[in-house]
């Protein structure tokens, strides 16, 4: 008996990414965007084209980039943006436009006011003509599950006839129950008289818990493609789990014998690592597939029994998902060549004048520290990838703190043309006063939204990374900046600096669009 292919749709760089605190520069996506191609998954969302420039550009290179897997960009039901997300998308070996209207009640009266006649006629004019431009067209039904499932018939049969070779049913709210998604996915299998010359989707939202459960009950109702993410990020509470839905298939294969799928799960663990380094937003403990715990046995009667034979407690081996056996540790000593190999199999693509400098990073902190891990590794890595000018690059950063001390930093800046800048301020503590030097000589100012910190491994010698969101000159943005030290203050205004010349780079973009716009 032949397979069913069940398409594994990843959709970490447009809808992970959309969530508050995931956002990624246009560098982080294409070293996420060749993780995704190793892994193997058949189709990535690159991004929203029409939604910023940034955007545009990310899909424009991940199209560009990508040659062994499909490329989608999400574009709403209408011509400009399908027109946008296709110039973008044209590169791609294998583009895929994805466009989408709401069908529910709730949707159409309180949002779009829209009949629903209305919704299905721009759904059908908009399927046709992302068609004239590409040949993979899908069609996403927003907030299908709280739709009338009539009605959802009646468009999904239109937007077949119209060329979508692929309908979504996204669970946009994630509001339903693994028996109600079954009933659903089964009524449409069931009903809709041309449902066989597309694919049924599904696209499930996290916010009862549910999505990965849903996301398998669908299969077993006949779906055949599902849409996910690494570690479950997205809006709200995230979307399916890429890694638990993929293991779900895989693990239970007794179950779902009559499908098969193409990811590598041994690149799993790699594509989580990658994600949570370039987003500074770790997973919990005890997350599935990827968490720290998720193959500790820490009870005793568990040690004995996996002891004894493996299989008593573990339903799946840590190679199978990639978790590295051991962890090579790098030295002062180690080589370029160890250095080089350490940073491929980390996942990171690193053009040639990129790892010089982050070979002569990697000695600085060899110096420091005795041993180097992977994460310090990571985290030099990411200290490359800044496709955005650095007005203002650190030169160097003194505190002077303590519990009778008024907390005194002193910054020296250098600039883009080569002023080195110095000033000195005191603060609340020693952050707050390396913050108000940095503002003071770049005459801009800032309110810290979010600050975190973490080691980012073990040992008092461990380097410290920051993560923050910062709001200048209340301009409405929230920026994120990232920095790392074995000085936890240089860090913070290493991570503070980041977020600034990322606002300034934005806000010259602003000013150059708007000049040549006439404004
Ligand atoms: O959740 C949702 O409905 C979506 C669609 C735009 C696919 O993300
Ligand atoms: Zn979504």
């Amino acid at each position: 008996m032949s397979k069913k292919k069940v398409i594994i749709f990843d959709t970490t760089l447009r809808d992970g990414e959309q969530a508050p605190g995931f956002s990624m520069n246009t560098d982080e996506k294409l070293q996420m965007a060749l993780q995704l191609e190793r892994l193997g998954v058949d189709v990535m969302e690159a991004g929203f084209p029409i939604s910023s420039p940034g955007d545009f550009e990310a899909v424009t290179k991940v199209s560009k980039m990508i040659k062994n897997t499909g490329v989608a960009g999400l574009c709403r039901a209408n011509e400009k943006d399908i027109s946008v997300g296709w110039d973008a998308l044209k590169h791609a070996v294998r583009p895929r436009i994805h466009t989408f209207i709401a069908t529910s009640d709730i949707h159409l009266k309180h949002k779009l006011k829209k009949s629903r006649e209305e919704a299905l006629e721009i759904a059908v004019n908009a399927v046709k003509f992302a068609r004239n431009l590409c040949d993979d067209v899908e069609f996403s039904a927003e907030d299908a599950l709280r739709s009338d499932v009539d009605f959802l018939c009646q468009v999904v049969e239109a937007v077949i006839a119209a060329g979508a070779s692929t309908v979504n049913l996204p669970d946009t709210v994630g509001y339903t129950m693994p028996f109600e998604i079954d009933k659903v996915i089964s009524t449409i299998i069931n009903k809709v008289p041309n449902v066989d010359k597309a694919r049924i989707s599904v696209h499930c939202h996290n916010d009862l818990g549910l999505a990965v459960a849903n996301s398998l009950m669908s299969v077993n109702a006949g779906a055949s493609q599902v849409e996910c993410t690494i570690n479950g990020i997205g809006e709200r509470a995230g979307n399916c789990s890429l890694e638990e839905v993929v293991m779900g298939l895989n693990v239970r294969k007794d179950l779902f014998d009559d499908i098969e799928i193409g990811v590598k799960t041994n690149e799993i663990y790699r594509a989580s690592k990658l994600l949570t380094s370039i987003t500074g937003v770790g997973v919990q403990p005890n997350k599935a597939i990827v968490g720290k715990n998720a193959f500790a046995h820490e009870a005793g009667i568990h040690q004995d029994g996996m002891l004894k034979n493996r299989i008593t407690y573990e339903i799946m081996t840590p190679e199978s998902v990639g978790y590295p056996s051991t962890s090579l540790v790098l030295g002062k000593h180690s080589g370029r060549h160890a250095f080089v190999e350490r940073i491929k199999d980390l996942g990171f693509a690193v053009e040639q004048d990129a790892i010089q400098k982050a070979f002569e990073e990697f000695k600085v902190l060899a110096d420091k520290k005795k041993e180097v891990f992977d994460e310090d590794i990571e985290a030099i890595i990411l200290n490359q990838s800044k496709d955005y000018q650095e007005t203002y690059i650190m030169k160097s950063v003194n505190i002077l703190s303590g519990d009778t001390a008024i907390p005194t930093a002193t910054v020296k800046l250098e600039d883009k043309d080569g002023n080195v800048m110095v000033d000195a301020s005191t603060g609340d503590g020693p952050v707050d006063a390396c913050m108000k030097v940095i503002e003071r000589i770049a005459g801009i100012s800032g309110r810290l939204k979010s600050y975190n910190i973490k080691a980012l491994t073990a040992g008092k010698d461990a380097v410290g990374e920051v993560t923050l969101s910062s709001e200048f000159d209340s301009s409405g943005y929230d920026i994120r900046g990232r920095g790392s030290d074995t000085d936890v203050v240089v860090a913070s205004a290493k991570a503070y600096l980041d977020a600034l010349n990322k606002y300034i780079t934005r806000k010259e973009s602003r000013e150059s669009m708007n000049s040549d716009k006439g404004v």
